[in-house]
C-alpha cells in the first residue's frame, strides 16, 4: 500500500543524531555503510563534483548568507536579469504581521523590467537564438514539433501585437484555456510582454467552473484551443468554452473574442460550433501580424498573472503573482533545485493550467534558456512506456513529476521502464504531495538507475516557487523528505498555539519572513489573503501544511491540515465538492474528506443525506457525481458515495470530520469519543452502511 503518512513518522525517529555538519560531509565523502543503516541515500561523488551545491557546506554558507541578508543576497542575484531601471532602496518591504495592520510584501520595488523580455530577448542576446525552447511532443507517436528562441519569440510576438490591436492593454485580464501545446506557453508569454495578467485555467475544469473564473476577473478576451486528444478520447475544449461565455454573459461579463486554435488532428474546423462575430481562428489572423513587438516594461510590483485555486471554504481564490519578485525567484530555484545546467533537455510533467506548469514548464526554465520538452498526451498512451520513450527520443536529462504518476507507472511493472535506455537522466523530481518513501524507491531505483538525485520540491500555488527542497548532489537525502529549505526561507513548524518548536518537533508548517515569490494579495479579496494565511498564527505566513522536522533537520511534509484535499496533486477544497453535491436537488446534504488512495495520493469520500423520502440506487449515485463533473471537472469527481440517513454532529450542528475520516478509511476502533454528538446511533448506522 501507499503508507505515505503513517511511514513518515516511523522513519524520522530511526535516524542520525543531530550531526554538525562536518559529519554529514563525512557522510558524503563515502561513509555509506553507516548511511545506508539510517536510511540515507548518498549521492553519487561524480555528481556532487560536477553539482552547483557539491557540499552541504557551500550551502550552510550561502543559506546563512540568505538569511542573515536578504536584501543582499537577492539583489545580487536580481542584478543578473536584464531591468531597464533598477529598482529603488528598499530591495524589500514587507509586513507579514496582521497585528501590524495591512499585511504587505513588496520586492524589487521601482525596478523596471519584463519577464517575457527576460525569457526570450535577453537569452537570444546571449547567443541562444538557435537553441530549441520547446520540443513539443503530441498525444499520437510520431505527431512532434520544435521551437528555436527565435521562433519562439516570433509566436510570442505576432500574439502579443493581435491581443494590442484588439485593445488588450497593461493590466488587463486575459483568460486562457488550452491544452498542452506550444501555444499555452506562447500565450503566457505573449500576455506578459505586453502587461496583461494571464488567468490559465486547466483544460479538465468544466465550464461552469471557468465561467466563474471568467466572471471574476472579466477579461476581454479568451485564448482557447477547439479540441485536444488525451490518451483515445478527444475533448471538444471549444464547447465547453461556449457554454461557459453563455453562463458568463448571464452573469454581466460579456467577453468580446474568443481566439480559437485550429488543432485539426482532435477536430476539424467545418466541425468546430462557431459564434461569428466573437470567434476567431487563431491560425488564420496571427499570420497577419509582425514578429517583432515592443515590450512593455512594467514594475517588479504590477501584476503577472492571476490562478485559482482552492481553499477550504467557499469559491476558490484568486492567488496574485507580481514580476520581479517572482521572476527572480522561480529562474534562481529552477537552477539550484534541479542542478540546471545549460547543456540540460528539461521535461516536466505538469500542466500550465497549474502552479507547476507556470513556474516549471513556461517561466522558471526558459528564464534560464532551458530547453523544455512539452506533452500533449497522456502519460499512459500508447502505454506505460510513453514517458520513458519521450526520455530517450529528446534525450531528457531533467524528468519532474508527481507521485501519482510515479505510483501509478510503478504499478505496471518495471518491463516499461527497463525497456528505454534512460542513460539520459540526471536528475529526477517531484512535486504536488508526500511522495511515500517506496514510490521514492521505485523512482530512484528503477527510473533513475539508483543515479539519479530526487528533488522533492515542496511548494504552493502561493509561494511562487520552491520552499523547501533538496539540493541535488549536496546532502545525503532520505526517501520522502524534502530536506531543507531553499535561500532566504526560514520555514518554522509551530504548535496550535502558534509556539515555535525547536529540533526534533511535529507540528503545522508556517513560513517567517518574505521571499521574493510569495503571492502579493488574493485577487479582490485582501481581507481573504489576511484571513487565510496570516491570521491563524499571526506574525507569520501558514501554509495548511503538517510537518515535521527530525533530528538532523530534514523537513517532512505530513499533508494538509485544512480542508483541503490532494488528489493526485490536484488541491480540491472540500467545500466546493459539497456545494456541487447539495446542488443536486434529491441532495440534502453532504460531508467530503479525503482518504488515502493508493495510486491517487487520496481519494475523495463523499458521505450524502438525500432528501426525505428520496430511495437511493446507482443512478442517483452516478447523477451526483456527474454534478461534481459538472461543477468542477472529472479530476474532482468523487471516488465514493456513501449513504448517510444522518452525520455525526455536535449539539451546535457542528459535523464531526474527525470521525467521518475514521470510518472514511474503516479504521473503526478509532473513532474516538462519540459522547459529545448529537445522536450517537447515526455512527452505527454509517457504518452499517458502509459497503452497500
Ligand atoms: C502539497 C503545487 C508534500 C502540499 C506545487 C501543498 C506537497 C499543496 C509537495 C500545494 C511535496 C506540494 N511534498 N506535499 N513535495 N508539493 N505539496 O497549490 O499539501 O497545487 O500545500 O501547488 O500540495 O498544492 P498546489
Amino acid at each position: 500500500t501507499n503508507g505515505a503518512r503513517s511511514s513518515h513518522r516511523l522513519r524520522h525517529v530511526s535516524s542520525l543524531a543531530a550531526p554538525p555538519p562536518s559529519r554529514l560531509n563525512a557522510v558524503v565523502l563515502g561513509d555509506a555503510l553507516a548511511s545506508e543503516e539510517h536510511d540515507l541515500v548518498i549521492p553519487k561523488p561524480d555528481f556532487s563534483a560536477q553539482a552547483h551545491f557539491p557540499s552541504p557546506a557551500k550551502y550552510l554558507d550561502l543559506y546563512k548568507q540568505s538569511i542573515e541578508d536578504p536584501a543582499g543576497f537577492w539583489s545580487d542575484i536580481a542584478s543578473q536579469f536584464y531591468w531597464k531601471q533598477k529598482w529603488a532602496s528598499p530591495v524589500y518591504s514587507e509586513n507579514m504581521d496582521v497585528r501590524e495592520g495591512r499585511i504587505n510584501i513588496e520586492w524589487f520595488k521601482g525596478g523596471i523590467t519584463n519577464i517575457c523580455y527576460n525569457c526570450l530577448d535577453a537569452n537570444i542576446a546571449a547567443g541562444n537564438g538557435e537553441k530549441i525552447a520547446i520540443y513539443w511532443e503530441g498525444n499520437e507517436l510520431g505527431a512532434d514539433a520544435t521551437l528555436t528562441y527565435n521562433q519562439l519569440l516570433h509566436k510570442v510576438c505576432q500574439l502579443a501585437n493581435y491581443l494590442k490591436d484588439i485593445g488588450v492593454r497593461k493590466g488587463d485580464a486575459v483568460v486562457i484555456y488550452q491544452p498542452m501545446l506550444m501555444e499555452l506557453p506562447i500565450a503566457m508569454l505573449a500576455c506578459a510582454r505586453i502587461g496583461a495578467v494571464h488567468s490559465v485555467v486547466f483544460a479538465g475544469f468544466s465550464s461552469e467552473s471557468l465561467s466563474q473564473r471568467i466572471v471574476d476577473c472579466k477579461p476581454k478576451v479568451v485564448l482557447t484551443c477547439n479540441a485536444v486528444k488525451r490518451g483515445p478520447k478527444v475533448i471538444n475544449l471549444k464547447d465547453i468554452v461556449d457554454a461557459a461565455l453563455a453562463e458568463s454573459a448571464k452573469n454581466g461579463t460579456v467577453v468580446d473574442v474568443c481566439l480559437t486554435y485550429a488543432n485539426e488532428s482532435a477536430l476539424t474546423k467545418e466541425s468546430t460550433k462557431w459564434v461569428e462575430g466573437r470567434d476567431i481562428w487563431w491560425q488564420d489572423i496571427l499570420s497577419k501580424y509582425p514578429n517583432s513587438c515592443d515590450v512593455e516594461w512594467v514594475d517588479a510590483e504590477d501584476p503577472l498573472f492571476l490562478l485559482y485555486t482552492s481553499g477550504s471554504t467557499g469559491k476558490p481564490k484568486g492567488v496574485l503573482h507580481t514580476t520581479g519578485g517572482y521572476m527572480v525567484y522561480t529562474a534562481t530555484t529552477f537552477k539550484y533545485a534541479f542542478d540546471y545546467k545549460p547543456s540540460d533537455v528539461y521535461w516536466c510533467t505538469a500542466d500550465c493550467g497549474w502552479i507547476t506548469g507556470h513556474s516549471y514548464v513556461t517561466y522558471g526554465p526558459m528564464l534560464n534558456g532551458a530547453t523544455v520538452v512539452v506533452f500533449e498526451g497522456a502519460p499512459n498512451y500508447p502505454d506505460s512506456g510513453r514517458c520513458w520513450d519521450i526520455v530517450d527520443k529528446y534525450k531528457v536529462s531533467i524528468f519532474y513529476t508527481a507521485p501519482t504518476l510515479v505510483r501509478s507507472l510503478m504499478r505496471e511493472g518495471d518491463e516499461f521502464v527497463t525497456r528505454y535506455s534512460r542513460k539520459s537522466l540526471r536528475v529526477l523530481g517531484s512535486v504536488g504531495e508526500p511522495i511515500n518513501p517506496s514510490a521514492w524507491r521505485w523512482f530512484f531505483n528503477v527510473v533513475g538507475d539508483s543515479r539519479c538525485p530526487i528533488s522533492d520540491t515542496w511548494w504552493q500555488t502561493e509561494t511562487g516557487g520552491f520552499l523547501i527542497t533538496p539540493l541535488p548532489g549536496a546532502w545525503p537525502q532520505k526517501p520522502g523528505s524534502a530536506t531543507f529549505p531553499f535561500f532566504g526561507v526560514q520555514p518554522v513548524i509551530v504548535d496550535e498555539k502558534g509556539a515555535e518548536l525547536e529540533g526534533e518537533c511535529s507540528g503545522y508548517l508556517c513560513v517567517k519572513s518574505s521571499w521574493p515569490g510569495a503571492f502579493r494579495t488574493l485577487y479582490g479579496d485582501h481581507e481573504r489573503y489576511e484571513t487565510t494565511y496570516f491570521s491563524a498564527f499571526p506574525g507569520y505566513y501558514f501554509s495548511g501544511d503538517g510537518c515535521s522536522r527530525d533530528k538532523d533537520g530534514y523537513h517532512w511534509l505530513t499533508g494538509r491540515v485544512d480542508d483541503v484535499i490532494n488528489v493526485s496533486g490536484h488541491r480540491i477544497g472540500t467545500a466546493e465538492v459539497e456545494s456541487a453535491l447539495v446542488s443536486h436537488p434529491q441532495c440534502a446534504e453532504a460531508a467530503v474528506v479525503g482518504v488515502e488512495h493508493e495510486v491517487k495520493g487520496q481519494g475523495i469520500y463523499a458521505f450524502v443525506t438525500l432528501v426525505e423520502g428520496v430511495p437511493y440506487s446507482d443512478d442517483l449515485r452516478k447523477s451526483l457525481i456527474m454534478n461534481v463533473r459538472k461543477q468542477i471537472g472529472a479530476f474532482a469527481a468523487p471516488d465514493k458515495i456513501h449513504w448517510a440517513p444522518g452525520l455525526p454532529k455536535t449539539r451546535s450542528g457542528k459535523i464531526m470530520r474527525r470521525i467521518l475520516r475514521k470510518i472514511a478509511s474503516r479504521q473503526l476502533d478509532e473513532l474516538g469519543d462519540t459522547s459529545t454528538l448529537a445522536e450517537p446511533g447515526v455512527v452505527d448506522q454509517l457504518i452499517a452502511l458502509a459497503d452497500s
